[in-house]
């Protein structure tokens, strides 16, 4: 140990007071002055960015999520992967990354058949108008049912369907409509939720690719015909020895893994990137499974550099019987009707908490914390498990919760503005003497580690980590709020508070904002 001690460098001597803890131990104690002195060096987001870019400088990660199937409403399964996503990208950017934000939607599939057959005959324009997305729902029940029972629309169903896939310009139009709307519905969520993407290249951009997946694959030995299919199969592999992949269907037609095979191709070529990451339910995990061997041998066999293929999955949102989150009918929670939902609670209990405040005021807070408290409790999982949704659990002032950290947020800046000082002041800071008190010492502890907590967050692409460091950072803020009073008379006092409150402010801010959320001034 002392011979390690000696070897040391010297900033990390001069940072540190280092003791020699018996053996096997070396402890590592960062100085007050040093401390301080990153406390000063990083006063801005863009400093901490500049901190966090190396990890993944150069890179280009494609962030594949949310990627709902159209004609349909996004309902409470959607809403992991919008969140989950949308976090991991920005954790990736911060770190240096380049970011592609695709949303893989599943815009083409066989429920365009009987969607259109019902679309030709039984589209009522007035509830279309009103909400589009219900009326394409009514209508592919319309069609579907009604396939069900008559073997002659089933027919006129796959006809219409075919017809589509061959390019016939009246359904190609319907098609196109039908997808248009769903995306403008979606955008009115992912407004609400912060997304934008950079891409919606679904599974229709991938039309025209998928005749040269099967060229492929088949050249290079991988794909064989079996029962009038086109498939892979992985014989070393358990179960899909005897499962193959299909990438061809009897009927001729791709499928989603075939579609899938194209995506890959198109990010490694097209995109360059480094690494895809799937933000997709673990129920999908056999797909993805076998997607990626079947990449990695196809990439292989024909000498190309496979981008990393990570399928970030995650669990089940829950009701509180235990079960998946469903209307008390059963049926599936809309999305839009949740936020919603989230942001009347939110309003009672800003109302509850800040009567004083006009109404306008109320509900554009309510705003904020109504939809950041539905994604932080997603956030603050571990997204591999499943977990119970609960409103009084998830907009609640106690706890790991969005509202906890926001109204923490907002109270730092009414410390400065009480004593008219602006987070960050240069002046102010300049006079600032040396830390000294535990819970000072305690709360630049913790800040420091705010890099720590970042690329944890981002390495295992688990939001949560960085939720777990903001609530306990908050509690540090809270004990030294609790012990040391900041508006003293004595100056060089009162800056080093002001400075350890202007730090904690740009943290929780910045790490909100990394995880999604919006932030407030007041509360
Ligand atoms: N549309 C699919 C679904 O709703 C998810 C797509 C995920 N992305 C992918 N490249 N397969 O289940």
């Amino acid at each position: 140990a002392e011979k390690l001690v000696a070897a040391l460098a010297p900033d990390v001597r001069e940072a540190c007071e280092i003791a020699i803890a018996g053996p096997g131990f070396i402890n590592f104690t960062l100085k007050p002055a040093a401390l301080a002195a990153w406390l000063r060096a990083h006063d801005s987001e863009h400093q901490l960015r500049t901190g966090a870019a190396a990890a993944h400088a150069g890179q280009t990660w494609v962030v594949d999520y949310s990627s709902p199937n159209t004609a349909k409403q996004m309902h409470v399964g959607h809403l992991r992967s919008a969140v989950i996503g949308e976090a991991i990208a920005r954790l990736l950017a911060f770190t240096g990354a380049r970011v592609v934000r695709d949303n893989h939607i599943g815009d083409w599939g066989t429920q365009f058949g009987k969607l259109i057959w019902a679309y030709k005959r039984h589209l009522d324009p007035a509830a279309f108008a009103r909400d589009p997305l219900e009326e394409f729902e009514r209508l592919y029940k319309v069609g579907s049912n009604t396939a069900e029972a008559d073997p002659a629309v089933m027919d006129a169903a796959r006809a219409e369907l075919v017809k589509l896939q061959a390019g016939d310009a009246e359904n190609l139009a319907i098609w196109k409509r039908i997808n248009d709307v769903s995306l403008e519905a979606f955008q009115q969520i992912y407004d609400q939720l912060g997304i934008r993407f950079d891409h919606a290249l679904g599974e229709s951009f991938y039309n025209d690719k998928v005749e040269a997946i099967y060229g492929a694959l088949t050249a290079c030995g991988l794909a064989v015909e079996s029962e009038g299919a086109l498939v892979v199969f992985h014989p070393e592999h358990p179960r899909f020895n005897e499962q193959p992949l299909i990438i061809r269907k009897r009927d001729g037609a791709a499928n989603y893994a075939t579609t899938d095979l194209a995506t890959i191709l198109h990010r490694a070529e097209h995109f360059k990137a480094t690494g895809a990451l799937y933000v997709v339910d673990k129920r999908q995990s056999d797909h993805f499974d076998q997607l990626f061997l079947t990449a990695k041998k196809w990439f292989e066999k024909t000498n190309r550099p496979l981008p990393h293929l990570e399928h970030v999955d995650f669990g089940t949102v829950l009701g509180e019987n235990n079960k998946p989150l469903k209307t008390r009918t059963g049926e599936n929670i809309r999305l839009r009707e949740l936020l919603g939902e989230a942001e009347q609670r939110a309003f009672a209990l800003v109302t509850e908490k800040s009567a004083d405040l006009p109404e306008a005021d109320r509900r554009a807070i309510a705003r904020i914390v109504g939809v950041g408290s539905v994604q932080y409790a997603d956030l603050a999982q571990n997204r591999s498990s499943d977990y119970v949704f609960s409103w009084d659990k998830m907009i609640s002032l106690e706890g790991n919760t969005a509202a906890y950290l926001l109204y923490a947020v907002a109270r730092i800046h009414s410390i400065f503005r009480k004593l008219g000082v602006a987070p960050g002041d240069p002046a102010t800071e300049a006079a600032a003497s040396a830390l000294e008190t535990p819970a000072e010492l305690a709360l630049a502890r913790k800040l420091v580690k705010f890099p720590d907590a970042v690329r944890l967050a981002t390495d295992s692409l688990r939001p949560h980590f960085l939720c777990l460091y903001l609530y306990e950072l908050a509690g540090e803020f809270s004990t030294f709020y609790n012990a040391d009073k900041v508006a003293v008379d004595d100056a060089p006092v009162r800056a080093r508070r002001l400075l350890l409150c202007a730090r904690t402010l740009l943290i929780l801010e910045t790490s909100l904002h990394l995880l999604g959320l919006r932030t407030l001034t007041r509360m």
